[in-house]
C-alpha cells in the first residue's frame, strides 16, 4: 500500500491544512507526554522549509458530554498544545480561538509563507464527529492543500480526516506513510516467529486482531481486560475484575485451547484499584469473590518474557495490568524490559504501553513506536481506515 505523500505536492507560497493529532496526555492542565507532538515536529519543518503557509488542525479529546451535549471549551481548548509546539519545534505558533468562521479566514489570509497558524480543538463542532459535508468544505476553504499526518484518527470518519478529502488535493504526511508502510508490512510479511501481545481494554478491536492473526501468528499473549474476559468465558473465576460487558467472548469464536494461546498462570489482585491496596499474588483461578486481577504475576511475566524471547517480531497494545498505579505496574514494566533486551522487530502503540517504554528509557530500544493506539489496532484488524482510503496511489 503505497500513498501520496507530501513531497509530491508544490507547497510553496500555498496554505497547506495539516491535520495532526494532538491529543495528548493532559494532568492538572500538564501536557504530561508530548510524544505525538515531537513526531510530526519534522513534517511541519518540512513545511516551513519549504515556505508554506501552515495550518495545523487537530482534536483534543472527547469535549462534548454525551448526556447533555454541552461543550467544555474552557477545559478542552488547545491553546497550551499550541505553546508546547511553538517549543518543541522553534517556530511561532499563532494560535486562533475557533477553527471556522469568519476570524479563522481572516487568519488565514495574514499567514504568510513559513509561518505557522494552528485552529481551536475541532471537536468544539460536533459536526466534525459526523463527517459533516459542510463543516468539512468550511475546512476547506482555509487552504490549498490537504495533508493527513495523524494516523492515529485516520479509522475515524471525521470531517476532518475524511470528508475533507473531497474538496482539496490530498495527501499524507510523512509519519503517516510510514506508520502504514511497517504496519503494512508487519501484517503481510513478519519475520517469524511472531508474537502478539494483547492488554488493556478495546476488548472488541484486539478479538477481532487475534481473530486475523490466529493463523499467521506463532504466540499470543493476553493480559489485561481482555485476559480477565477469556478466563471467565473459559469459566474461571476471575473474583469483581472488570471485564468489558458490550463484549460477549464465546469459545467459539477462537480456539482457545490453542497452544499458541497464553493466558497469565499467576495473577496479582486487590481488594480495590488504589495506591496503598494491599497486593497479593494468586494462582489464575484462586482469585476469591470480593477481589480483582489489577496485574500479572511473576511466574507469568517468565513465561511471558521467554515466549516473546524466541520471537523475531513482536507485536504489542496495551499494558499487562492496571499500569496507571505503580502497585499494579511491575507485570507491564518487567516485560518490557524483557522485550526490550531482546532481538526481534518490535512493534509497539498504545498510550499506556507507550508509557510504560518512557518511564523506563526503554522507548529507543523499540523498533517502531506507532502514534496509533485504536487506529494501529484497527489497521491491523483489516477494519477500514477511511482517513487513509483517500491518499492512497492508485
Ligand atoms: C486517540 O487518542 O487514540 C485518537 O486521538 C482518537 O481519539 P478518539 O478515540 O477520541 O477518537
Amino acid at each position: 500500500m503505497r500513498l501520496r505523500t507530501i513531497d509530491k505536492a508544490d507547497v510553496r507560497n500555498k496554505k497547506v491544512l495539516v491535520r495532526v493529532d494532538f491529543n495528548v496526555f493532559v494532568e492538572d492542565g500538564k501536557i504530561e507526554d508530548d510524544f505525538r507532538i515531537r513526531r510530526v515536529v519534522p513534517t511541519l519543518k518540512y513545511l516551513v522549509k519549504n515556505k508554506a503557509k501552515v495550518i495545523v488542525m487537530a482534536h483534543f479529546a472527547r469535549p462534548i458530554d454525551e448526556k447533555t451535549g454541552a461543550i467544555d471549551k474552557v477545559n478542552f481548548s488547545m491553546k497550551n498544545i499550541a505553546r508546547r509546539l511553538a517549543k518543541d519545534i522553534g517556530h511561532k505558533v499563532v494560535f486562533v480561538s475557533d477553527c471556522v468562521g469568519e476570524k479563522v479566514q481572516r487568519a488565514s489570509i495574514k499567514l504568510k509563507s513559513g509561518e505557522i497558524l494552528m485552529l481551536e480543538n475541532l471537536r468544539f463542532h460536533p459536526e466534525e464527529e459526523k463527517n459533516d459535508e459542510v463543516f468539512a468544505s468550511r475546512l476547506a476553504s482555509l487552504a490549498d492543500i490537504y495533508v493527513n499526518e495523524a494516523f492515529s484518527v485516520s479509522h475515524r470518519a471525521h470531517a476532518s480526516v475524511s470528508a475533507i478529502t473531497r474538496f482539496l488535493p490530498s495527501y499524507a504526511g510523512f509519519v503517516l506513510a510510514e506508520e502504514v508502510k511497517i504496519l503494512h508490512h508487519t501484517y503481510h510479511k513478519p519475520k517469524l516467529p511472531l508474537v502478539i501481545v494483547m492488554g488493556g481494554a478495546k476488548v472488541e478491536t484486539k478479538l477481532k486482531l487475534i481473530q486475523r492473526f490466529f493463523d499467521k501468528s506463532d504466540d499470543i499473549l493476553l493480559g489485561g481486560l481482555i485476559a480477565n474476559q477469556v478466563l471467565k468465558a473459559k469459566g474461571v473465576g476471575i473474583g469483581k475484575s472488570k471485564i468489558d460487558p458490550t463484549v460477549s467472548v464465546t469459545l467459539k469464536d477462537l480456539d482457545w485451547t490453542s497452544p499458541k494461546l497464553h493466558l497469565p498462570v499467576d495473577v496479582v489482585v486487590a481488594k480495590e484499584i488504589s495506591p496503598d491496596a494491599w497486593v497479593k499474588r494468586v494462582g489464575v483461578g484462586k482469585v476469591e469473590d470480593d477481589e480483582l486481577i489489577l496485574d500479572i504475576g511473576a511466574d507469568t511475566v517468565e513465561l511471558f518474557s521467554s515466549v516473546a524471547g524466541k520471537a523475531k517480531t513482536i507485536i504489542w497494545n496495551g499494558p499487562l495490568g492496571y499500569s496507571e498505579l505503580p502497585n499494579f505496574a511491575v507485570g507491564t514494566d518487567s516485560f518490557a524490559k524483557a522485550i526490550a533486551r531482546g532481538k526481534a522487530f518490535r512493534v509497539v502503540g498504545g498510550g499506556e504501553s507507550i508509557a510504560a517504554l518512557d518511564k523506563l528509557g526503554l522507548y529507543d530500544k523499540i523498533d517502531f513506536v506507532s502514534t496509533g493506539g485504536g487506529a494501529m489496532l484497527e489497521f491491523l484488524a483489516g477494519e477500514p481506515m477511511p482517513g487513509i482510503e483517500a491518499l492512497i496511489r492508485k
